[in-house]
């Protein structure tokens, strides 16, 4: 795999402080070379959606990591400090496998570059207009929607049993672990700073709002990119795949809006059994706050 691109100088350093964390930093490698173009069930539709969404993730998870170190210094309790550091770690390796994907892609001629800098520029407004609160409040939005796609993901076979290629495979449900395993980081230090609830919800409605455009903004423009808009039986498979009644999405809706109850907390939506599952089949039973190379 190549990463000789702009990776190193975008993501921070994943070494050091996160012994003691109850989840460790893990560094796989990813070789795309032999992924086939349309990896998702051989549908053009289904493909661009993972890809298209996947862009947005080596700038978004920046994004989260800046808005999460910018109040570190407010945080007192040391067990949250090593988890804040194991989830920078995380968030860094997966910004990094990314940018590798979307060399990738962008090497097949697929505009994945445009798609990137969707990421920077909607998540620059809130930065440029809102308060660190505010940013961190976003990240702990996104954070539920990652969690709880990533829980979706690592239990909904009908998923992971289309992923045509196995490096793509191994790929998500490394990032599916490991986005269930920091899940409460950045809500439990928006509450170590005293985060209120409005802003929370503030946050997720911002989040909802931005990720659906951008989702759908994105699908379009992939599919009339690759020349598929008419290709109605791969629209109407990916959209059965997605929506449909035992679809990806359907059921993460409610567990989506949980987020809006008062008493939320991360934890509340148990992953605990999938979790050990997958981490044992990708050799993933490593010891807390150790770095698996
Ligand atoms: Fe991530
Ligand atoms: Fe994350």
């Amino acid at each position: 795999m190549t990463q000789t691109h702009t990776a190193a100088t975008r993501t921070p350093s994943a070494a050091g402080r996160h012994e003691g964390a109850s989840f460790p930093v893990r560094r796989p490698d990813f070789d795309f070379s032999k992924t086939p173009e349309y990896w998702f069930d051989n549908n053009p539709m289904l493909t661009h959606f993972m890809n298209g969404m996947a862009a947005l993730f080596p700038d978004g998870e920046m994004f989260f990591v800046k808005s999460v170190r910018a109040v570190r210094d407010q945080i007192r309790d040391e067990a949250l400090q090593k988890e804040i550091s194991a989830f920078i770690g995380q968030e860094a390796m997966h910004s990094k496998a990314h940018l590798a994907l979307d060399d990738y892609l962008h090497g097949k001629g697929v505009p994945i570059k445009e798609i990137e800098k969707i990421a920077v520029n909607l998540l620059g407004v809130i930065h440029r207009y809102g308060s660190k609160k505010l940013d961190l409040s976003v990240t702990c939005a996104l954070e539920h929607f990652t969690a709880t796609w990533a829980q979706q993901f690592l239990t909904h076979d009908a998923t992971r049993e289309v992923f045509n290629d196995p490096t793509m495979r191994k790929l998500w449900t490394w990032h599916a672990v490991e986005e269930s395993e920091h899940k409460a980081v950045a809500y439990d230090t928006y509450k170590a700073i005293g985060g209120d609830y409005a802003t929370r919800a503030a946050g997720m409605a911002i989040a909802m709002a931005g990720l659906t455009a951008a989702l759908v903004y994105i699908e379009f423009k992939m599919v009339r990119h690759d020349r598929q808009l008419t290709n109605w039986r791969a629209w109407g498979q990916g959209l059965k795949h997605m929506f449909g009644l035992k679809g990806f999405f359907t059921p993460t809706i409610p567990k989506l809006f949980d987020y809006f109850r008062p008493g939320f907390h991360p934890n509340d939506h148990d992953v605990a059994e999938a979790l050990a599952q997958r981490r044992s089949e990708l050799a993933f039973d490593a010891p807390a706050g150790a770095v698996l190379h």
